[in-house]
C-alpha cells in the first residue's frame, strides 16, 4: 500500500464509478470496503536449484502479496509496469459483475500495460468467500507473477466452520531454471512442446528434497492442540497436483471462493487454477515417539503417459512451536503416484456444496437455453512458411491445440473494445455448440487426419439471463489428458462428470441439481467429460481456456459474449477513460 499518491484523482474517478454504478446504500453496516494495494512489477533476482535468474515479479517478491478483503468489497490495485515487457494481471475467480473491463486477459478484455506504464484495476468482490488468487494473464508471466486474494466473511459474519487459530496461504506452483518467456518464444518458433519444469514449488520454494534448496524451504509453525486453514492454490502452469501433510488429515471445507460440505482426506488433488481451503488439526506435535517435524509435500498429477512428466516432490515443513526438536528427517507424506487417475477422481467426486440456509445454491435445473458439446483436443497445424518446426507428430506440422476443432487466435485488439465500439474483423460471433465431427473420441488409436485443427478467433454469443449448459469432452487426440478448463467472469456448478464419451440420452439421469460444487475450474477427467451450467446474467466479455499455459497459447481457448439486459442493472459498466491501447 500507499505509493499512490499520483494515481489518487484516477483511482476516485474509478471509486466513484463503481460506487454510483453499484449503487452502493448508504448504510454503513453494509458499506462495502474499499482496499487500495501498489503492484510494482519488475525484474527481481531468483535463486532456485543452485541457478540465480531475473524473474517479473510484484514488490520484490515471490509468490506475490496477498490481497486481503471481506466479502463484496471493492479491491483497487495500481499496477505499476516496470519490467521490459508488456503485461497484464487477472483475479483469478473474481466474477467482476458488469465489470469485464477489469478482468485482465491480454487482447481479450484490455490492451496490454506497456512497459513503464500504469494502469489501475478496480476489482468487485460479489458472492465469493474463501480464497481466489490474482496473476498475470500475458505470454508466460504468470509463472512468478502471482499471489492469494483472501476474501473473508462480512464483518458479522462467520465461518461455516470453527474459527482457525491462523490462516496460511500454500501456493503450489513451477520452477525452471531456464527463462519462461524465451522458453515461450522458443516454441512459437519451432512448435514444439514445452520443455517440463524443473521443480514444483511450495510458497516459492522446491524444499529440502532439491540441491542447494535446505535454507529456503517454507515453515509453516503450529501450535499442538490448535487448528489452522490452509489455503491452498494450484499456481502452476502445466501440472495438476496432489497435496497432503504427513501425520495429518486435511478436511476440505472450500473450493474457488465457495464452501463445501466438510469432508476429510489424507491428500488433496488441486487443478491448475483451483484454490481448497482445508483445516489442518494440529494434535501429533507432543504424542511420545511422534516427531516434531513433518514434511508437506506436492507432487504432479498427469494423466498424459505419452508426455514427459515432472515427477519430483516439492516439500514444506509443518513444525510443532511447543514440541521438543527430534533428529533425523521429518516423515513424508504418502502421496498417489504421478499418474494415479483413480485417486484424483475419487477426490473430486468428493466435492459437494455446503448449501445452507446461509450459504445456499442456486442450480440452474428447470431448463436449459444452450446446450453446448465441446470437445478439448492437442492437434497439429502445418507449420508455417517461415517456421522450422520440430518434435511435433507428424512431419511438418506443429503442436496446437483447440476447442471444438477450433484454435484460437488471439485478436491484435481486445475483443471486449471490438465488441463494445462495434470493430469488425476482430472476431466471428460462430463458436460452434457442437464439434463438426463426431468419432469415438476417446479411442486411444485415432486416425492422423483427426489431428489437424483450423484457427480462429470464434466466440460465442448468449442472450442475458440464459442458462447455458457446457459439456467439456476430452478427446484422445495425441493422449486423452485431464484439462482444468477455467471461465472468466462467473462461477459455475460442476453438474456431472464421468469417462468415455458422454451419452445426451443417459448421462444427464446422473446429475447432480443438489448440492454440485460452485467453482470457476472444472476438472476434465483425462478420457472422459465434465458438465456446468451457469446463468449468463454478468454481461461482458469472458475468456474461457484450459488452464495449462502451453494449451492456452496453442489455442484451447474461447471467449463468452454475454449481451446486456434490459435494466440498467444488468448492462456493462462503461468504458473507463484509462484502458491501456493496443
Ligand atoms: Cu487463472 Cu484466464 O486464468
Ligand atoms: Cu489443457
Amino acid at each position: 500500500m500507499g505509493g499512490g499518491v499520483a494515481k489518487m484523482p484516477t483511482v476516485l474517478w474509478l471509486l466513484l464509478g463503481v460506487v454510483v454504478a453499484l449503487g452502493v446504500a448508504a448504510s454503513p453496516a453494509q458499506a462495502a470496503r474499499t482496499n487500495l494495494y501498489d503492484f510494482f512489477v519488475k525484474e527481481t533476482n531468483v535463486t532456485r536449484l543452485c541457478h540465480e535468474k531475473a524473474v517479473l515479479a510484484v514488490n520484490g517478491q515471490f509468490p506475490g502479496p496477498t490481497i486481503y478483503a471481506r466479502k463484496g468489497d471493492v479491491v483497487v490495485v495500481n499496477v505499476h509496469n516496470q519490467g521490459s515487457k508488456n503485461i497484464t494481471i487477472h483475479w483469478h475467480g473474481v466474477d467482476q459483475p458488469r465489470n469485464p473491463w477489469f478482468d485482465g486477459p491480454e487482447y481479450i478484455t484490455q490492451c496490454p500495460i506497456r512497459p513503464g506504464a500504469s494502469f489501475t484495476y478496480t476489482i468487485i468482490l460479489s458472492g465469493e468467500e474463501g480464497t481466489l488468487w490474482w496473476h498475470a494473464h500475458s505470454d508466460f508471466d504468470r509463472a512468478t507473477v502471482h499471489g492469494a486474494i483472501v476474501v473473508h466473511p462480512k464483518l458479522g459474519s462467520a465461518y461455516p466452520y470453527p474459527k482457525p487459530h491462523k490462516e496460511i496461504p500454500i501456493i503450489l506452483g513451477e520452477w525452471w531454471n531456464a527463462d519462461v518467456e524465451q522458453m515461450l518464444e522458443e516454441t512459437k518458433r519451432t512448435g514444439s512442446d514445452f520443455n517440463i519444469s524443473d521443480a514444483n514449488t511450495i510458497n516459492g520454494q522446491p524444499g529440502d528434497l532439491f540441491p542447494c534448496s535446505e535454507n529456503g524451504i517454507s515453515r509453516v509453525i503450529v501450535e499442538q492442540g490448535k487448528t489452522y486453514l490452509l489455503r491452498v492454490i494450484n499456481a502452476g502452469l502445466t501440472n495438476d497436483m496432489f497435496f497432503a501433510v504427513a501425520g495429518h488429515r486435511l478436511t476440505v471445507v472450500g473450493t474457488d471462493g465457495h464452501y463445501l460440505k466438510p469432508f476429510t482426506v489424507d491428500h488433496v488433488m488441486i487443478s491448475s487454477g483451483q484454490t481448497m481451503d482445508v483445516l489442518l488439526h494440529a494434535a501429533n506435535g507432543s504424542a511420545a515417539g511422534n516427531n516434531s517435524r513433518y514434511y508437506m509435500a506436492a507432487r504432479t498429477f498427469a494423466t498424459n503417459t505419452q508426455l514427459p512428466v515432472n515427477n519430483s516432490t516439492a516439500t514444506a515443513i509443518l513444525q510443532y512451536a511447543d514440541a521438543p526438536p527430534t533428529a533425523g528427517p521429518p516423515d513424508l507424506p504418502n502421496l498417489p503416484a504421478v499418474d494415479d487417475l483413480a485417486a484424483a477422481t475419487a477426490y473430486t467426486a468428493q466435492l459437494r456444496s455446503l448449501a445452507t440456509e446461509d450459504h445456499p445454491v442456486d442450480v440452474p435445473a428447470a431448463r436449459v437455453d444452450e446446450h453446448m458439446l465441446v470437445t478439448i483436443s492437442i492437434n497439429v497445424l502445418p507449420c508455417g512458411a517461415n517456421e522450422t518446426c520440430k518434435d511435433a507428430p507428424i512431419n511438418g506440422t506443429r503442436f496446437a491445440a483447440s476447442l471444438n476443432n477450433v484454435s484460437f487466435v488471439s485478436p491484435g485488439v481486445d475483443v471486449l473494445d471490438a465488441y463494445y465500439s462495434s470493430i469488425r474483423g476482430v472476431y466471428e460471433p460462430d463458436f460452434p455448440d457442437r464439434p463438426p465431427l463426431f468419432f469415438n473420441f476417446t479411442d486411444p488409436n485415432p486416425a492422423d487426419a483427426l489431428l489437424f485443427t483450423e484457427r480462429g478467433t470464434r466466440v460465442k454469443v448468449v442472450a442475458h439471463g440464459a442458462v447455458v449448459e457446457v459439456v467439456f469432452q476430452d478427446t484422445a487426440l495425441l493422449g486423452a489428458e485431464s484439462h482444468p478448463m477455467h471461465l472468466h467472469g462467473y462461477s459455475f456448478y460442476v453438474v456431472g462428470r464421468g469417462f468415455g464419451n458422454f451419452d445426451e440420452g443417459k448421462d444427464p439421469a446422473t446429475y447432480n441439481l443438489v448440492d454440485p460444487p460452485f467453482q470457476n475450474t472444472v476438472t476434465v477427467p483425462a478420457g472422459g467429460w465434465a458438465a456446468i451450467r451457469f446463468r449468463a446474467t454478468n454481461p461482458g466479455v469472458w475468456f474461457m481456456h484450459c488452464h495449462f499455459d502451453r494449451h492456452t497459447v496453442w489455442g484451447m481457448d474461447t471467449v463468452f459474449i454475454v449481451k446486456n439486459g434490459k435494466t440498467p442493472d444488468a448492462q456493462m459498466m462503461p468504458r473507463p477513460p484509462t484502458m491501456p491501447k493496443c
